[in-house]
């Protein structure tokens, strides 16, 4: 029997791109195979977020360009899974009527059963249940071939209740993974050839929490740190108001954790930081910032701003752009507020004006780009480690991989090359990138 094609397109952050895997990792063992030409796909997954109002309006219209499809092969499988199925549920049944599945972030393990499902009955699927113990958790089948970098989920699902996000929404409850199965998992990837570890959740900070007996994520990590194979450990995310000493002292302590960390600190202004329920001020935030850069000195920090919260003043906004001078982050995402349903934010009067929040959003994006440009600059001649990824996608006569501190660079050198960390001297830093030249001993 012919094997079927599967085409994923993947929206939103870590968490998800990593759910897409796990997709793909599961279908895999269903006879699935990949492809990059949703022409030729039996199935379309669409795997969606609901973080702001643009996220949400891109799935909507990816959906309709899929109706063309659908009229041509009837017998393709649309699928929509994560965030917005999750928020969104029987609503987009109704609004699409050519949409087979909605499948919310607990369910895709049943992906094969709804599809069976599908082709046996024709019927429409929609399953959005949370669960708090999550089966999705454990899903790991083997990475790809060649796989250097893996995500591994450690937590799922947030109780912080940051009043602007819908992420405990549509995610459930903070639920943390044994850590018996994430350093299974961790040997198994290293075994498949995996070099680089990615530890995912909403707030690794505070990773064990609810577990009796089990392990704090500084005790994680010491113990992902002695896995033979790994060379590199990272994490994300990490809220600033759950920063231990701890984990602090683990980027002086593990020889393999990379030196970055991102932690976002969403505004420079008290009152707006109470109001979005951050709890912490600027000022403690700058003091862990001087903390690990103490213990770290090579760290690179990167930080998500959201500017026009509701009741931002000027002067709310300019302690924003302070704190962005004192910190001088490594580089920085940042967002206009968007009301979100179900969220307490959305509910307060005095929402900023669309076009003050795009002047602002203008006035901190062009101010942190100094920044950025003068903290890349400063690696200029020096030599880093870098762990090639494979050609580089916009030129694929070159290299591409990454430094320790999260930068990609880009660089002459054989395919021969990939999988393995080799030395590069950095000759010139742009923006979002770093051109370097490896040692030529590596080049043969
Ligand atoms: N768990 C992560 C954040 C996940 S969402 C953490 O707490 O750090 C990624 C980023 O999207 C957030 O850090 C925030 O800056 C932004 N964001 C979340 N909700 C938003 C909203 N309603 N409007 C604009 N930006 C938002
Ligand atoms: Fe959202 Fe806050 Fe949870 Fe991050 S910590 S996912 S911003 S509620
Ligand atoms: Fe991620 Fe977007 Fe969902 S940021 S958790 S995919 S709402």
């Amino acid at each position: 029997m012919k094997q079927k094609a599967v085409f994923i397109k993947t929206f939103g952050c870590q968490m998800n791109e990593h759910d897409s895997e796990k997709i793909y990792r599961i279908l895999r063992d269903h006879d699935y195979k990949f492809t990059e030409n949703i022409d030729n796909a039996d199935l379309v997954l669409l795997n969606t977020c609901s973080i702001r109002e643009k996220a949400e309006h891109k799935v909507y219209s990816s959906l309709g360009r899929l109706r063309r499809l659908k009229d041509k092969n009837p017998k393709l499988i649309i699928g929509v899974g994560g965030c917005v199925a999750q928020q969104e549920g029987e609503r987009l049944l109704h609004r699409v009527p050519y949409l087979d599945m909605v499948f919310g972030t607990h369910n895709i393990h049943k992906l094969p059963e709804f599809i069976h499902d599908v082709e046996q009955t024709g019927k429409r699927i929609l399953e959005t249940s949370l669960y708090d113990s999550v089966p999705s958790l454990g899903v790991c089948p083997n990475p790809r071939e060649k796989e250097i970098k893996s995500y591994v989920t450690i937590m799922q699902g947030c109780d912080n209740y940051c009043s602007y996000c819908i992420v405990p929404y549509v995610r459930g409850r903070e639920i943390s993974r044994p850590s018996r199965e994430i350093l299974e998992e961790v040997r198994r990837l290293s075994e498949k050839g995996v070099k680089e570890v990615t530890l995912l959740g909403q707030n690794v900070n505070s990773y064990g929490r609810g577990i009796a007996g089990d392990m704090t994520f500084p005790q994680l990590l010491h113990s992902i740190n002695e896995i033979d194979r790994i060379e590199r450990i990272r994490f994300t995310t990490s809220h600033p108001k759950d920063l231990s000493p701890e984990l602090i002292s683990c980027f002086g302590q593990l020889d393999k954790l990379c030196e970055h960390i991102h932690l976002p600190v969403q505004s420079g202004s008290n009152l707006v930081l109470k109001a979005m329920n951050r709890r912490y001020t600027a000022e403690e935030y700058i003091t862990k910032v001087e903390r690990i850069r103490k213990a770290c000195p090579k760290i690179g920090i990167t930080s998500d701003i959201i500017v026009g919260f509701p009741g931002e003043t000027e002067k709310d906004f300019e302690d924003t752009l302070k704190l962005i001078g004192i910190v001088k982050f490594n580089s920085l995402f940042s967002f206009k507020y968007s009301d979100r349903v179900e969220t307490k934010a959305s509910t307060l009067p005095e929402k900023v004006d669309d076009k003050v929040k795009g002047k602002r959003l203008s006035i901190l994006q062009t101010y942190q780009k100094l920044f950025t440009l003068t903290k890349n600059r400063e690696l200029e001649g020096k030599e880093e480690e870098i762990l090639v990824e494979g050609p580089s996608k916009t030129d694929p006569t070159r290299l591409t991989g990454r430094t320790r501190s999260n930068k990609v660079v880009n660089f002459e050198g054989s395919s021969d090359l990939t999988g393995r960390i080799v030395p590069v001297m950095i000759k010139r830093a742009f923006l979002n990138s770093l051109e370097g030249e490896i040692n030529t001993t590596y080049c043969s």
